[in-house]
């Protein structure tokens, strides 16, 4: 078979975090044609280029040219999360009879909580990076170790992720982690899509497929309140194709407590397999993604945060609901909530999981 590229990883120097330490660079071009700046500071993806219908390529994440770009503003952009992707209520959790106190770094609503790991979340670690190569597909490889009590959460957690970019155009992410005491584990990746281009105005015309029935409600604060509800009639309805756009401003109670859409989804597959979660298509370029996970959670989040001040990659700001999250994960708040799927890790397993961004063009 003959590829649209050669596969390759180029390593350079992207600068320095604040505190001294040296970013790397890994240009990952993948045989199909796609490619992905990434660096070991937050395994941020920078920037990531896919072709159009007519095999245009363009930029289509939100990520800045420099290290303290993202040390100054903090929307996430591009970055692995953890230990706990999404909210946990109060900053607080029992786990086997004994509370831990995380850090509240967030408080939408006025209702504190503990985001995304804290104010030091894993998408501020440099982790070790190594290019990665299997003939086929190239990738990097980061790894590093949480210490016992970082940021509240208790055992070593020593964390792998592993980004590959297949000759199929998929992007996949394969999380590892083992911990030497029980500790909640929820690891997700932030990247922005805007199909148009980053810093190309809104998303709310692209198509979103969602393959779930049912939703986690929140409260004011964006804090889950425990419950599964279905989604039919709703505008959480994305069980079809539907314009992200089209119904964000109904009268409806959870658009009003996210500002639009933010909210984990109940994906229909629950048995840890790899399988279909989301689907994402923008007509003007024809660029078309699906996304599958072994996850049973979607957070869809469509940057109701993100505003018009900040410049992106090019010189241009961004937008209002400029780019859209897709985040695979377990469901907000689950250490507090005993009927949702676990997020405990405890000594002698390992937490696997697996997500892939597949992209193409109709
Ligand atoms: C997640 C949350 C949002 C917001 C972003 C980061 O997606 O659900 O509410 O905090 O992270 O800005």
């Amino acid at each position: 078979m003959r590829y649209a590229c050669e596969p390759s990883v180029v390593i350079k120097p992207f600068g320095q975090t604040k505190d001294g330490q040296r970013v790397q660079q890994y240009t990952l071009t993948g045989a199909g044609g796609v490619v992905m700046d990434v660096i070991d500071y937050g395994g941020k993806v920078v920037r990531l280029f896919t072709p159009d219908r007519n095999g245009v390529k363009a930029d289509v994440t939100l990520g800045f040219n420099d290290v303290a770009g993202y040390e100054i503003h903090d929307p996430y952009f591009g970055s692995l999360i953890g230990r706990y992707g999404n909210r946990i209520a109060n900053g607080k959790f029992v786990l086997d009879g004994k509370t831990y106190v995380l850090p509240v770094n967030n408080e939408p609503g006025g209702k504190p909580c503990s985001l995304h790991g804290g104010t030091k979340g894993f998408d501020a670690y440099v982790w070790n990076g190594e290019p990665l190569s299997d003939g086929k597909s190239v990738g990097v490889q980061f790894k590093m170790r949480s210490p016992d009590g970082d940021q509240g959460y208790p055992g070593n957690l020593d964390v792998i992720v592993r980004y590959w970019l297949t000759p199929e155009n998929v992007w996949r992410i394969e999380y590892e982690a083992v911990t030497d005491k029980a500790t909640p584990v929820n690891l997700t990746q932030h990247v922005y899509f805007n199909f148009k281009g980053e810093a190309e105005g809104a998303i709310l015309d692209h198509e979103l497929t969602i393959s779930a029935d049912r939703m986690t409600p929140g409260n004011v604060g964006l804090i889950t309140v425990g419950k599964r509800i279905p989604v039919k009639g709703t505008p959480f309805d994305f069980t079809v194709p539907w314009q992200i756009g089209a119904r964000i401003e109904a009268d409806d109670e959870q658009l009003r407590f996210g500002g639009g859409y933010d909210h984990n989804w109940v994906l229909n597959n629950q048995d840890g397999r790899l399988a279909p979660a989301a689907a994402l298509y923008e007509k003007s370029t024809g660029r078309f993604m699906e996304v599958w996970t072994t996850e049973p959670g979607l957070q869809f989040y469509c940057g109701n945060f993100l505003t018009d001040k900040v410049p992106g990659k090019r010189g241009k700001n961004l937008a209002y609901r400029g780019g859209l999250a897709l985040e695979t994960q377990h469901y907000p708040d689950s250490p507090n909530q005993p009927d949702f799927p676990s997020a405990i890790l405890r000594p002698g397993a390992v937490y696997k999981s697996v997500t892939e961004y597949r992209f193409s063009v109709k």
